[in-house]
C-alpha cells in the first residue's frame, strides 16, 4: 500500500517537472488555423476558453485551453482527400502551456447512456428501455465529457464522432451508416487513428514540442476501438485503457440476439423476476471469497443451481402480494441458455460466452432493447442487406458463417497476435464487470488466454491486464449493486506502468452510486481480491490472491 501511494506522489511530480520545462512560448491557438494541412484535413476553428467557461455534462473545464475543431474527408479506402464523400468530425483540448501534463491522449466512444434509478436491484424499466441509439453503440458525437475529464488532469485530449455523424445512426428501424463500409470501417477500426494523425501533429504544433507519451482511453465500442488500435496501429500508442471492450462485435450482437429470443413469451421475466433470481444467487456465494459484503468477488467459484429455483408441481410462481417465489419451466430453461450463451448448431461451438451468475438483474435490456437495436439493424443492413430481415429466423448455423464473412472484418478486432503492440513498450489495461449488462464478463478472459496462447515464451502480464470488478457494470456501476464504486482509478495505474515500468499490481475503486466513501480493490485476473483484516468497504483491508 505504502509503495503504491509513494509512486503516485513520484508520479505527480513527474507531471510538474515535465510541463515546467517546456521553456519555448506555446503557438497561439488562433494561428492553429493557418497551417497548410495535408488534402482531406480542415481546422474549423481554434480558440482560447478560460477556465470554468465550458461546460460538458456537468464536467466543467477547471484549465484554460485551446479548443480546436475540425474535420477529416476520407474516401471509400479510408483515405484522407478533399474530395472523399464521408466526413469524421474531431475536438482538440489544448491545456494552457503550464497546466499541460506532457502527455496526449485519444479518448474513444464511452457507453451508451443508460440512466437507472440507483435504488437496491430496481432499475427504472422506463429508462432503462430508452436507450439512445446514436452516440450509444453507434457513436455519431464526440465524448465531451470524457474529454473534458482529461483536459482537467492536465492531457492534450482528442476526440472524434467515429466517422459518421449522429443523424448517421439513424432510428430504431434503420442505421443509414451501416449501409456505408467505408464509415462502418472507420466506426471501430480506424477513425481514433485517423484523429490521432492529425490532432498529434497539431499538439506538438501548439507546444513546439512531441508530446511525451500517448494514451487511448475507451470504454464499449471505446474499448473495442482500443483493441483495434493495439492489433491495427500498435505503434500509435504507447498505453491503451479498454474497459468492457466490445471488439468481437459481430459475436456481441449475436450474444444479444440469443439472449432476446430466449426470452420472448413463456421465457420472458420481469425485473421482478430478475431481482428474485439475483437475490438467490448472491446469498448463495457471497461467503465464498470471506467477506460478506452483498457481491459475488468470482462467480466462476459460484456453483449455483439455477434448478433449485423452479416452482414445485402446483405451485404458483407469484403469492397472492405479487411477490415471486420460484420461476416456471421455460423460465429456468430461458436463464440456462443466457448462462449457457450461443452455440453453434453445426458444430456446437460457442459462438459467445453466456452472462454470469450475480448479473440477472441487469437481464431486461437483453430481453428487449438491445437485441432489437443492435442485432437486428446490423443483421438487417449490413449483413443481409435486406430491408425486411426477419430476425427470430436467423439460423445459429449457417447464418453464423455469413456474419464472420461479411461483418467481422469491417467490425472485429480479435487478432490473437498482439506481438507488435508487444514489442514496442505497449502496455493495454481493460476493466470489466461481472455484472455488466450488455458484455458477457467472461469473453475478455477469454480474449486474453487467446492472446496469452500465441505468445510463446513470454507472460501476457508483461503488457496486458484484466480487472474484473465483482458487481461492476458496463464502464462503470450496475445500479443494482448500488454500493459498488464505479470509478476505476485505471489511467493513474497504465501511466505508471508505460511511464515507470510499474506493474499494476492492483488498483483502487471509488464513488459507488449510493454516496458513500466504500472503495475496493481490483486485481488483475485470475487474481481476486481476498478479505485480510480491517472494514469490509476499505480496499487497504484487502490483498490481491
Ligand atoms: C492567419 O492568416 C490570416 C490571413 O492570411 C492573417 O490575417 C492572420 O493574421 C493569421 N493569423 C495568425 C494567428 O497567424
Ligand atoms: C453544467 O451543465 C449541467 C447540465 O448538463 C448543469 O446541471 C450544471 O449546473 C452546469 N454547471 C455549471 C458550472 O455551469
Ligand atoms: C427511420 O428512418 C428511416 C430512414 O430514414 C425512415 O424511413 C423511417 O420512417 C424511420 N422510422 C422511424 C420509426 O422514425
Ligand atoms: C496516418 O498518417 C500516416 C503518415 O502520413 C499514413 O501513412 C497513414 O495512412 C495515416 N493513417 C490514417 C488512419 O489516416
Ligand atoms: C439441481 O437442482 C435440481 C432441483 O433441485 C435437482 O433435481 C438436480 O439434481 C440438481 N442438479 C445438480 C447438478 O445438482
Ligand atoms: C397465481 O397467483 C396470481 C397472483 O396472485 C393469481 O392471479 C393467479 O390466479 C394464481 N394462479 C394459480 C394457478 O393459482
Ligand atoms: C418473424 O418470424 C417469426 C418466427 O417465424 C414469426 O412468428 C413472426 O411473425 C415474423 N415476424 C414478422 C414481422 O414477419
Ligand atoms: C499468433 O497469431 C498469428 C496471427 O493469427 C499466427 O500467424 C501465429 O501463428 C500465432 N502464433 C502462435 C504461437 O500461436
Ligand atoms: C505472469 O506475470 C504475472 C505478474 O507478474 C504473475 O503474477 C504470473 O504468475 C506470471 N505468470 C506466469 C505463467 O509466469
Ligand atoms: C468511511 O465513512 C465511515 C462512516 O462515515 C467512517 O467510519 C470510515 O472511517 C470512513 N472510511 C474511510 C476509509 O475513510
Amino acid at each position: 500500500m505504502r509503495l503504491a501511494l509513494d509512486l503516485l506522489i513520484a508520479f505527480n511530480s513527474l507531471a510538474v517537472a515535465r510541463a515546467s520545462s517546456i521553456s519555448q512560448p506555446a503557438s497561439d491557438c488562433s494561428s492553429l488555423l493557418n497551417l497548410t494541412l495535408a488534402p482531406g484535413y480542415e481546422v474549423s476553428n481554434a480558440a482560447i476558453f478560460q477556465s470554468e467557461t465550458l461546460n460538458a455534462s456537468g464536467i466543467v473545464n477547471t484549465v484554460a485551453l485551446c479548443r480546436v475543431e475540425g474535420t477529416i474527408h476520407y474516401g471509400h479506402d479510408l483515405a484522407p482527400g478533399d474530395d472523399g464523400p464521408n466526413t469524421l468530425t474531431w475536438n482538440l483540448y489544448l491545456p494552457k502551456p503550464n497546466d499541460y501534463n506532457g502527455r496526449f491522449i485519444a479518448v474513444g466512444k464511452d457507453h451508451p447512456t443508460i440512466s437507472m434509478d440507483s435504488s437496491p436491484l430496481r432499475p427504472k424499466a422506463v429508462s432503462l428501455l430508452d436507450i439512445p441509439l446514436g452516440n450509444g453503440g453507434y457513436a455519431g458525437e464526440i465524448d465531451e465529457a470524457s474529454m473534458m475529464t482529461q483536459l482537467n488532469l492536465g492531457y492534450a485530449v482528442a476526440g472524434c464522432d467515429s466517422g459518421h455523424s449522429i443523424a448517421a445512426t439513424g432510428n430504431s428501424t434503420s442505421a443509414p451508416f451501416l449501409k456505408n463500409n467505408a464509415e462502418v470501417k472507420a466506426w471501430i477500426h480506424d477513425s481514433i487513428a485517423m484523429t490521432t494523425n492529425l490532432t498529434r501533429d497539431l499538439t506538438t504544433e501548439f507546444y513546439t514540442e512531441t508530446p511525451a507519451f500517448s494514451y487511448y482511453y475507451g470504454c464499449s465500442t471505446g474499448g473495442a476501438q482500443g483493441y483495434a488500435l493495439a492489433q491495427l496501429y500498435p505503434e500509435m500508442f504507447d498505453g491503451i485503457f479498454a474497459g468492457s471492450p466490445g471488439n468481437w462485435y459481430s459475436h456481441l450482437i449475436l450474444s444479444f440476439l440469443w439472449n432476446g429470443l430466449h426470452t420472448q413469451r413463456s421465457g420472458y421475466m420481469s425485473q421482478e423476476v430478475l431481482d428474485f433470481i439475483t437475490t438467490k444467487v448472491v446469498s448463495a456465494c457471497d461467503h465464498l471469497d470471506g467477506a460478506i459484503d452483498g457481491l459475488i468477488e468470482n462467480p466462476q467459484l459460484c456453483k449455483y443451481n439455477i434448478t433449485q429455483l423452479e416452482c414445485a408441481s402446483g405451485q404458483n410462481s407469484t403469492t397472492s402480494d405479487g411477490a415471486v417465489e420460484c420461476l416456471t419451466s421455460d423460465q429456468i430453461s430461458a436463464t440456462k441458455a443466457i448462462y449457457d450463451g450461443p452455440k453453434s448448431t453445426i458444430d456446437g461451438e460457442e459462438i459467445y460466452p453466456g452472462m454470469s451468475l450475480g448479473s440477472e438483474s441487469s437481464w431486461l435490456l437483453q430481453e428487449t432493447t438491445l437485441y432489437t437495436t443492435y442485432s437486428a439493424l446490423i443483421l438487417k443492413e449490413l449483413v443481409f442487406d435486406r430491408s425486411s430481415y426477419n430476425v427470430s429466423k436467423f439460423d445459429w448455423g449457417e447464418d453464423v458463417l455469413e456474419v464472420d464473412q461479411i461483418a467481422s472484418p469491417l467490425i472485429d478486432a480479435i487478432s490473437s497476435d498482439l506481438s507488435a503492440f508487444h514489442s514496442r513498450g505497449g502496455k493495454l489495461i481493460t476493466t470489466q464487470g461481472w455484472a455488466d449488462p450488455f458484455n458477457a464478463a467472461l469473453w475478455p478472459i477469454q480474449h486474453r488466454n487467446q492472446i496469452q496462447a500465441n505468445m510463446s515464451g513470454i507472460n501476457a502480464s508483461d503488457f496486458m491486464e484484466i480487472f474484473m470488478v465483482p458487481g461492476g457494470g458496463h464502464c462503470g456501476s450496475n445500479p443494482a449493486y448500488p454500493h459498488v464504486p464505479g470509478t476505476y482509478d485505471v489511467l493513474d495505474a497504465l501511466a505508471l506502468w508505460v511511464e515507470q515500468g510499474v506493474y499494476p499490481a492492483e488498483i483502487k475503486s471509488s464513488d459507488p452510486p449510493d454516496g458513500t466513501n466504500t472503495t475496493r480493490k481490483l486485481c488483475p485476473w485470475p487474481k481476486n481480491a481476498r478479505y485480510v483484516a480491517g472494514d469490509v468497504d476499505d480496499w487497504v483491508s484487502y490483498d490481491c490472491a
